[in-house]
């Protein structure tokens, strides 16, 4: 048996769309993510628990751990009876990753439990197709960070699908998820299909700024290059009174804000805890809709996925 725990994730991290995405951690110490444990067992069985179970579909086989050990099956052309305990920690639709947790933390318990028969880069293919079934195209910015942990750049090489880039250690990123959905795939559809020139100069210049500000350690760069061109402005009216919300976060003192993945969680950064303390509880007590709703504050998470248990 082995218990397998994926962290949440924040994909695009603004400049970077389907190209960057940061893993995290709560600095608190509690952990942000799914957990899944998985035994051997006679026939496959799956039990859902944690506190968003029972938003998850009813018919077993539309579960997206199912859908994970049906094509690890396919993958090593076996058909493996187990028993998965599912943990769904993660809010669905919020835009922290919630789906990569599941996947992330499935098939790595899966392939643990049978001694490892997929490559860590098969596994991590098999993420991204499985990412792609469910949002309508396959994107690696939330099962990579989630997978290998810290802040990754998606290069989709024939060699390299993800590659780690330096982070700043004294970033505090605080997150907040609304308590309401937002569908990736339907935040997907809204995007246009094609963008002026001019947009994509800007977009690649403010991308290559922010991976030449982390190379070198410039973090007030790395700050100013978090622009998003292609999704925000179109997906800003999936959030509640994301415009204001965001130039409240500036006035506060964060020094980039923008949307955590297809939302409707936001993100504001700070290298100063007291001004991150101060975003966390405005966040609170006006982005929040209801009390399902949450706000954290964290560190990148540089482990990624991990046994603990
Ligand atoms: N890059 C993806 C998007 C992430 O923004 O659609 C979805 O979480």
């Amino acid at each position: 048996m082995i218990k397998i725990y994926a962290p949440a994730s924040i994909a695009n991290v603004g400049v970077g769309f389907d190209i960057l995405g940061a893993a995290i951690i709560p600095i608190n110490g509690t952990l942000l993510g799914d957990c899944v444990t998985v035994k051997l067992s006679k026939k496959f069985e799956l039990i859902n628990k944690g506190v968003f179970s029972n938003k998850l579909p009813t018919n077993k086989e539309h579960n997206i751990v199912w859908k994970c050990w049906f094509k690890f099956c396919q993958a090593v052309k076996k058909n493996i009876p187990i028993s998965i305990l599912l943990e769904k920690n993660m809010p669905i639709g919020s835009g922290l990753g919630s789906s990569a947790c599941s996947i992330v933390a499935t098939l790595v318990a899966i392939n643990y439990v049978f001694n490892n028969p997929l490559s860590s880069k098969e596994l991590l293919l098999l993420m991204g197709e499985i990412e792609g079934e469910i949002s309508g195209s396959v994107h690696y910015d939330n099962v990579a960070p989630s997978y290998l942990g810290g802040l990754q750049l998606i290069l989709e090489d024939s060699d390299i699908i993800s590659h780690s880039l330096p982070n700043f250690k004294n970033w505090f990123w605080v997150i907040a998820w609304p308590g309401i959905k937002v569908s990736t795939a339907e935040a997907r559809k809204i995007l246009p299909k094609k963008y002026k020139k001019d947009v994509c100069i800007k977009n690649s210049r403010y991308l290559a700024g922010f991976i030449h500000a982390s190379y070198t350690q410039q973090s007030h760069l790395a700050a100013r290059c978090m622009q998003d061109f292609i999704a925000e402005p179109y997906r800003s009216k999936l959030l509640p009174n994301f415009i204001n919300t965001k130039e409240k976060m500036k006035e506060i003192g964060a020094i980039s804000c923008g949307i955590s993945g297809s939302g409707p969680t936001i993100f504001a950064i700070s290298d100063n805890i007291k001004i991150a303390e101060k975003i966390s509880l405005w966040l609170k007590n006006n982005y929040l809709q209801n009390e399902t709703g949450f706000v954290h504050i964290c560190y990148i998470d540089l482990k990624g996925v991990r046994k603990i248990g």
